[in-house]
């Protein structure tokens, strides 16, 4: 059986004994299964994963499907992978905010797989935050006031991102209308709540302006964000990494630059509509 330990007090778990690369036994598949919906981040350092295997992996969690907006290279032949790069002269599209990935959509990714193929020594980490404890740590006033409100979320922003920069970020024509998506969502699997609500997709609360709204977005990315809540990942290559979008958010840190090579491969399992 794998062995497991975790990554720090806030969350994130290490997996150890286990090749991503072979047809997992459904005890592994279960024990992977368990590991991340109670540790919400899992490491898996090691590995060595062609397109075909990251894919296989992912579809353990949900089915793979290309990102809507189409805003970035993907692998020949595996329109669901994604190709996360920086190189000289190509500076990759940038992440370095808070969010959980692709949370414009009506059924948002249950969760992403990030394999690292070349990383810039000692730079490019990526942080996580945990939801579950942003939510349960709120005040009861607080939690009262925002359960069962709702957030528009919306893709414009990764469109801004993509066309006003120079970077390898397919340019995007169109974006789908914003969701509406709960400020606490319930974890399909755990039944537990988590805080919803991200910086940089979410533009304002239901029957509030953005301008009313701003304030408390802010709190909550504060919040959220706390040291003590957070796991600073420092990439090794041949790391695989997965996270769960109901209940992180994640920040990619932009402490390099053009000229280092960063190159990573992502794909996500579909998720469901978040209630
Ligand atoms: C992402 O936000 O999906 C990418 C994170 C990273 O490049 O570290």
């Amino acid at each position: 059986m794998p062995g497991i330990k975790p990554l720090n007090a806030a969350l994130g778990a290490q997996i150890t004994d286990i090749d991503l690369n072979t047809e997992l036994s459904a005890e592994q598949v279960q024990f992977v299964r368990d590991a991340f919906h109670e540790h919400i981040v899992l490491l898996f350092r090691g590995q060595d994963l062609d397109p075909a295997a990251q894919m296989r992996f992912t579809e353990i969690f949900g089915e793979v499907k290309g990102h809507p907006l189409k805003t970035r290279r993907t692998v020949d032949g595996f329109p669901g992978v994604l190709i996360i790069e920086n190189q000289p002269g190509k500076p990759g599209a940038r992440n370095d905010y808070w969010h959980s990935d692709i949370s414009h959509s009506p059924q948002p990714p249950l969760g992403s797989i990030l394999h690292a193929k070349v990383v810039p020594e000692g730079k490019g980490d990526t942080m996580f935050c945990n939801m579950y404890a942003a939510w349960e740590s709120l005040s009861d006033g607080m939690r009262d006031m925002l359960d069962g409100m709702k957030a528009w979320h919306d893709g414009a922003a990764t469109m801004a991102r993509n066309n006003n920069e120079q970077n390898d970020g397919l340019e995007i024509r169109e974006v789908p209308p914003p969701h509406l998506h709960p400020v606490a969502r319930t974890h399909p699997e755990t039944g537990r709540k988590a805080l919803f609500v991200n910086p940089h997709f979410v533009t304002h609360f239901e029957d509030m302006t953005a301008a009313e709204s701003r304030p408390l977005i802010d709190f909550l990315e504060k919040h959220s964000g706390r040291h003590e809540n957070i796991y600073r990942h420092s990439w090794r290559a041949g790391d695989v990494l997965m996270w769960d979008n109901r209940a992180a958010m994640h920040y990619a840190v932009l402490d390099y630059t053009p000229e280092d090579r960063r190159l990573m491969h992502r794909t996500t399992a579909a998720g469901d509509t978040p209630y």
